[in-house]
Order: C-alpha cells, then structure tokens, then sequence
C-alpha cells in the first residue's frame, strides 16, 4: 500500500514553536524589560552532550534569551553540582536550569535532578512535575515527549484509542511519554529490555516509537500496514547520526515516520525554549503551577 511515506518534518515543527515563542519573548521584553533566562549545567566532557548543548545555546540567543552555560568538571562532586543548582535557584534572572544529561556515573541523577526548583525546571524531570504530569494536571512537562506528541499529532491529531507501542522505558523519554498518550486516553504498551516478544506489542500499535539507542534495531517485520513511527534514537555511527529504526527496511510499509536527523531532536530544543519562557511568564504572573 503505502510505498511512500509521509516523512514527518521535525525542522518545520520545531520552527514554528521556536517563531511563536520568538514574538512572545519581544512581546514580553517590550512590555516589561525582562527576557527568559535559561541555564544549562554541562558536568564533565561528553563530546555528544557538549553539541546538543551548543544547539540549545544557539537557538535560545537568536530568540532573544539571557543563556548561560555553566561547565563543572568531570570530577566535580554530587554536592558541587546541587550546590551550583542551588546558586541558580536563587537567582531572579534565572527562569530555567537544565541539567544535561547523562552525568557522571559517580553522581545519582534523580539527587540532581529533584536539587532544582520546579518552577524553574525546565525538563520538566523534577518528580513534582513528573508527579502532576502524571496526575494530568498542568506543569512543565519533559520535552522529548512533548517533541514526540508534536511529531504524532501534526498527521495524527487525535490518539484516543490509538494503540501505541513504546520501546524504551526511561524517565527522560519512554516513561513521561506513556503518561501523557493515556492522559490522551491511547491504549500504551510500554516495552522495554525484559518484554518478551516485543514485536507482540508494536505489530498491534498504529504508532510506534522507539527510543533505545541501538542503531537499525527496528525493522519491517515489527510493524503493521500504515503505521506511525517515531525514532527518538540517534547513535553515531561511520560519522553518521543513526535512529533506532532501519528506515530503508520500513519505508514501504510506514504511512509516516520520522527522519533522523531532522525529526524528534530539533523540536525537543523547540520545546525547551518553550517551556523556559513559560517558566518565566508563570513566575511573573505568580502562577507556577505549584497549586
Ligand atoms: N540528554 C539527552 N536528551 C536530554 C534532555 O532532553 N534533557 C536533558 N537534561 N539531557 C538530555
């Protein structure tokens, strides 16, 4: 059926969001003289990390944002960095504090992560927002799956009863992801190393999507006629970013899919902007979302 798919733009989307909140950011600087800041918190020497990061700085100086990048060292503490993060929580001209992850394994993510402010984080990680996210209510919610519902609904608007097949089950990506497609009453299969036969799953679901780090691992036979494939995956490999799904293989079967590069990554940075400035304009207004 299907021999061509609907190759789902990641750049267009992420530039609208970033457009949109371009004008509220001069609409709100006009108006009051203050513009988002966002700090982002890079810990050791990832060379991936240090160029999502860059993106990150890119985008949000070209949208007018105050951006500041604070590096710590490799060997830098659990209490270093929460004592960094504590530092930024205090300061008024700090909206947002992202902690790039992953970070070094002598440091617990969750101790870092739970350190920031939830009006101020911006990744929406912070268990107050997860918990509120979960209970449906409003928050900052984590922006690879706010990237991955922009990226289903822009050819699926509305996922009520939907099956979705999830492959990958962490806090950043597979988990939040689930809470909000059944916030959005989709029937979710979350699937993850130790599911036993996983194809079960995603040849059930009208959307897939795969976000497990192992380049290529999905292939036609995981699929149903005419589904929607999301690939989160993105591993370098011969100096080529590669997704998770072997896009060649699925091409004739899919009815839209996500390119990679060019599909999740640019709206998660889209969607950060987004949600600093949110941040801000909530702490303005006095409504952080905490009531
Ligand atoms: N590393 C890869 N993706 C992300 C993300 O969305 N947030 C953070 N904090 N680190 C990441």
């Amino acid at each position: 059926m299907n021999k061509i798919p609907n190759i789902i733009n990641g750049q267009k989307i992420a530039q609208n969001i970033i457009s949109s909140t371009a004008t509220k950011v001069a609409k709100f600087h006009k108006a009051n003289n203050v513009r988002p800041g966002l700090v982002v918190i890079l810990v050791g020497d990832n060379p991936a990390s240090a160029v999502y990061v860059a993106r990150k700085e890119d985008v949000a100086r070209k949208i007018g944002f105050s951006f500041t990048l604070k590096q710590l060292p490799n060997s830098a503490s659990q209490g270093d960095v929460v004592r960094c993060i504590q530092g930024y929580n205090a300061q008024q001209d700090c909206h947002g504090i992202l902690v790039q992850l992953p970070l070094p394994n002598h440091i617990n993510a969750m101790h870092v992560l739970s350190s920031v402010a939830p009006n101020k984080d911006v990744d929406g990680l912070h268990p107050h927002n997860f918990g509120r996210m979960a209970m449906g209510l409003p928050a900052l919610y984590p922006c690879t799956a706010l990237a991955i519902m922009d990226c289903i609904n822009s050819c699926l608007p509305d996922v009520k009863g939907l099956n979705v097949a999830i492959v990958g089950k962490s806090n950043l990506v597979g988990k939040p992801l689930a809470i909000m497609l059944s916030n959005m009453d989709a029937t979710v299969a979350l699937c993850h190393k130790d599911t036993q036969n996983i194809k079960q799953y995603t040849q059930n679901a009208q959307i897939v999507v795969v976000a497990i780090g192992v380049p290529g691992h999905i292939t036609r036979d995981f699929l149903q006629e005419g589904a929607t494939v999301i690939d989160v995956g993105i591993t370098i490999v011969d100096d080529v970013a590669t997704g998770d799904v072997l896009f060649d293989d699925v091409a004739s079967k899919v009815k839209n899919i996500t390119p990679v590069p060019g599909g999740v990554g640019p709206i998660t940075v889209a969607r950060l902007m987004a949600n600093t400035f949110d941040a801000m304009v909530n702490n303005w207004t006095g409504n952080n979302k905490q009531d």
